[in-house]
C-alpha cells in the first residue's frame, strides 16, 4: 500500500519495528471491547487487523468518545505504536505484538447495526446474497476473491509467455451451439431480430485462426440459460484458448502447465487451500505472519509432488465403464465392475437374460459399508431412481458375521447363485466382511448412469473425501463424436459441431456408422469436476458441411446460420484446435469451496436471480414496445407488470 493523505500503513503492516512511531490507519471497527472502562477496538481493513486502545490518561475526551464506536463504523485513527503488555500478545495476528494508542480518531462514517454478524458463518444464503457487499467483507470471501485474482493473473502471464494473444470477442452475437439455451437480446435497430449472448466464443476463436493469429486466448464471459447447480451459473468465465498448427498433445501439455501454474499461484495466497470455510479475517492476519514461510517455500517443487505431470488419461469408454461418469472422481475406489463372465450362464434368470439380450450386469463393492442405515438405503434407491432405475430397489449383498461368528451373505439374491458363481463373485469383487455389493442389470447406459451416481453417493455417505487434499487431475479422451437422441431420433454433437472426428474414424462417418466415430476431443477433470473441454477442429469446408448434415442441419440452414464459418474455411483455414477451462470451477476448487457462487463476487441464486439488485426485473410496457416485444407471461397477475394499453 502506498501511504497517502488518508493513511500511512495498512492494518496488517504494523510491526514491532514501528514501536514509538506515529501512524495513521483507516478501516472498519471489527469489534469493540470495554476493559474496565478502557475501549479496545480491532480496526480492520482489507489486509488484516490492528488493535487500537483509547487510554483516558492519554486523551480523556477521545476515550469518552470511543464508547460511542460501534461495529463496522469507518474510522481514521492516528496514534503511537506501542508494545502490548507481556502476556496480552496475540500470536494469531500479524500485528499481535503491538497496539496503537489512539491520539486522534475521525469517524469517516457511522454504520447501522448489520443484518448479520460478519464473524459467524451464515447458513441463510438468501441473506448473504441480499447483502452481498457485507458478505464480501468476510475473510473467507476476501480470500476467495484474492485467490481468483491470483489464478487469473497466473493464467494471463503463462499464456502471454507462451505466445498467446488476448483478444476480446463480441457479447452481442449470433447463437453458437454449446448444448444450452441462449439468452436473447432484442435488437431495437433491427425490429423483430435478436442477438444471442455467447455460450462460448467458439466460432470467433476459430475465425481468428483463419485470420492467422495462431495463438489466441481470452478470459471470456459466457452465458448459458440452463438449469443451475453448485458448479453452474448462467454467466460464467472461461479461459478460452485456440491455436493453429497444433496436435492434441500440444494442447494437452500446454493446459497441464497452465493448470499447474495456477495451482502454484493459488498456494501462495495467504491461508492456503486449507479451510477457508472456517476462515475469518483473523486468519488473514495470521497468514500474513507466514510471509517468510511463503517466501521461503519452493512452491513449484512442493506442488510437483501434489500434481504429478503429465496427468493420467482415461478413454471415455474406460471412464464410463469403471466410474459411470465422463468426469470421474478417482480419489476413492468403489469402481464399477462388469459381472458378465460370472453371470453369463447363471441360473438367476434376470441376470442371464439381461446379458443374453445385449445388456450388462454390473456391481459396486462398497467396502466397509455394510453398516448402511435404512435412511441411507432409501436415499441411495431414490438417487438410483432419479438416475433412471426402473426397478424399485438396487439388488445388494451385505456381508456380516452372525452371532456365532459365521460370515453371512445377507441378500434375497444369494440363494439363486450357484456355488461357483458365489465364489467367482467374491473373488472378482474382493468381497470381505462388512462390505456391501450393489448390482444393476440393464442397458450399458443405464448401468453407467445409475451405478455412477450410486458410487458418488456412497462416497458422500462414507465421507471418503472428507479432509482429503488429493488433487486427482486426469484427461478423458476418445469421446464419441455423436450421440443418438432417442426422443428426437436424431444425432447430436457430444461436444459441439466443430469438433474433428479422429482421422482413422472418418471412413466410419462416410459409411454412416455414426455411433462408432470417435472425436479428437479431450476433457480435463479434477476430483470429479469437469474443469475444461476442447478438441482439434474441423478446418475443411466439406467435412464441416458433412457433419452439419449428419446433425440434421439442412443446406439452407447451414448457409443461414453457419455461412460465415463455412465461407471462412474456403479461404485457407489452418489446422487448429483448442480448449476452454471453467475459471469459476478452478477458483472454487483451489479455494476449497463446494459452490462456484463462493468465488463469484455477485452470483445468481438457483433460480437465476440476484437478490441484491432484484434482477431479473419487470420491464414496463413502453420499453418493451420500443424493442418490439410483447410479453406473454402472466401480465395481469404481476403487480408491476405492464397492462395492455387501452385503445
Ligand atoms: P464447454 O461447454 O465444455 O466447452 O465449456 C468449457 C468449460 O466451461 C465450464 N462451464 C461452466 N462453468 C460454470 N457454469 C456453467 N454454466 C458452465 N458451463 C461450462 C466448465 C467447462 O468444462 N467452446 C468449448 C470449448 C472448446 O471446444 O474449446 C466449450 O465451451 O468448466
Amino acid at each position: 500500500m502506498i501511504p497517502n493523505a488518508y493513511r500511512t500503513l495498512h492494518c496488517n503492516a504494523v510491526r514491532k519495528e514501528h514501536i514509538g512511531q506515529n501512524v495513521t490507519l483507516c478501516g472498519w471497527v471489527n469489534s469493540a471491547r470495554d476493559h474496565g472502562g478502557v475501549i479496545f477496538i480491532d480496526l480492520r481493513d482489507r489486509e488484516g487487523l490492528t488493535q487500537v486502545v483509547f487510554r483516558p490518561e492519554e486523551n480523556a475526551e477521545l476515550a469518552a468518545m470511543s464508547h460511542t464506536l460501534r461495529d463496522e463504523d469507518v474510522l481514521q485513527i492516528t496514534g503511537k505504536v506501542a508494545a502490548r503488555l507481556t502476556g496480552t500478545e496475540n500470536a494469531k495476528l500479524g500485528t499481535g505484538d503491538v497496539e496503537i494508542v489512539a491520539t486522534e480518531c475521525k469517524v469517516l462514517n457511522k454504520a447501522d447495526v448489520l443484518p448479520f454478524q460478519l464473524d459467524r458463518e451464515l447458513s441463510n444464503e438468501d441473506m448473504r446474497m441480499k447483502y452481498r457487499y457485507l458478505d464480501l467483507r468476510r475473510g473467507r470471501m476476501n480470500y476467495n476473491l484474492r485467490t481468483r485474482h491470483k489464478i487469473t493473473n497466473a493464467a494471463r502471464n503463462y499464456l502471454d509467455k507462451a505466445g498467446f494473444i488476448e483478444v476480446e470477442t463480441p457479447i452481442l452475437s449470433n447463437p453458437t451451439p454449446e448444448g444450452a439455451r441462449d439468452f436473447l437480446v432484442p435488437a431495437r435497430l433491427n425490429p423483430g431480430k435478436f442477438y444471442a449472448l455467447p455460450q462460448a466464443p467458439q466460432q470467433y476463436k476459430q475465425l481468428m485462426m483463419v485470420a492467422g493469429l495462431e495463438r489466441y486466448f481470452q478470459i471470456a464471459r459466457c452465458f448459458r440459460d440452463e438449469d443451475l447447480r453448485a458448479d453452474r451459473q448462467p454467466e460464467f468465465t472461461q479461459i478460452d484458448i485456440e491455436a493453429s498448427f497444433v496436435t492434441k498433445e500440444d494442447i494437452i501439455s500446454l493446459v497441464e502447465g497452465l493448470l499447474f501454474q495456477m495451482f502454484v499461484e493459488a498456494a501462495k495466497v495467504p491461508i492456503g487451500t486449507g479451510a477457508p470455510k472456517q476462515a475469518h479475517f483473523l486468519d488473514i492476519g495470521m497468514a500474513q505472519r507466514a510471509d517468510e514461510f511463503i517466501k521461503d517455500t519452493d512452491w513449484e517443487t512442493s506442488m510437483k509432488s501434489k500434481i504429478p505431470l503429465p496427468f493420467p488419461r482415461l478413454t471415455y469408454q474406460e471412464a464410463m465403464d469403471r466410474y459411470g461418469s465422463d468426469k470421474p472422481d478417482t480419489r476413492y475406489g468403489n469402481e464399477i465392475v462388469d459381472m458378465a463372465d460370472v453371470f453369463a450362464n447363471s441360473g438367476f434368470k434376470i441376470f442371464r437374460s439381461t446379458i443374453e439380450n445385449g445388456g450388462v450386469v454390473r456391481a459396486i463393492n462398497a467396502k466397509g459399508f455394510a453398516g448402511i442405515t435404512t435412511g441411507q438405503m432409501i436415499r441411495l434407491n431414490e438417487i438410483a431412481t432419479q438416475a433412471g432405475m426402473k426397478v424399485k430397489q438396487l439388488a445388494f449383498i451385505k456381508v456380516e458375521r452372525d452371532a456365532n461368528g459365521v460370515l453371512e451373505y445377507k441378500s434375497p439374491l444369494w440363494k439363486f447363485f450357484s456355488e461357483d458363481e458365489q465364489k467367482a463373485l467374491i473373488a472378482k469383487l474382493g468381497v470381505e466382511e462388512n462390505d456391501i455389493v450393489f448390482f444393476y442389470a440393464g442397458t450399458w447406459q443405464e448401468a453407467c448412469d445409475i451405478l455412477g451416481r450410486v458410487r458418488i453417493e456412497i462416497a458422500n455417505m462414507m465421507e471418503l473425501t472428507k479432509g482429503s487434499s488429493k488433487l486427482n487431475f486426469l484427461w478423458v479422451v476418445d469421446f464419441p463424436l455423436l450421440a443418438h437422441d432417442a426422443e428426437t431420433q436424431s444425432w447430436v454433437a457430444v461436444h459441439h459441431p466443430f469438433t474433428r472426428p479422429k482421422t482413422e474414424d472418418i471412413p466410419l462417418m462416410e459409411a454412416g456408422e455414426y455411433a462408432k466415430v470417435r472425436a479428437e476431443a479431450y476433457d480435463v477433470v479434477l476430483n470429479g469436476y469437469e474443469l475444461g473441454g476442447g478438441s482439434i477442429r474441423i478446418h475443411e469446408k466439406d467435412l464441416q458441411a458433412k457433419l452439419f448434415s449428419v446433425l440434421g442441419v439442412t443446406e439452407e440452414e447451414q448457409a443461414h446460420k453457419f455461412g460465415h464459418i463455412l465461407d471462412a474455411f474456403r479461404f485457407g483455414a489452418p489446422p487448429h484446435g483448442g480448449l476452454a477451462l471453467g475459471l469459476d470451477r478452478i477458483a472454487m476448487l483451489v479455494s476449497g469451496e463446494d459452490s462456484i457462487r463462493e468465488v463469484i463476487a455477485f452470483p445468481k441464486n438457483n433460480k437465476g436471480s440476484d437478490l441484491m439488485t432484484d434482477s431479473p426485473t419487470n420491464i414496463d410496457f413502453k420499453t418493451l414496445r420500443e424493442i418490439y416485444i410483447q410479453s406473454t407471461y402472466k401480465e395481469k397477475s404481476s403487480p408491476v407488470a405492464p397492462q395492455p394499453e387501452s385503445k
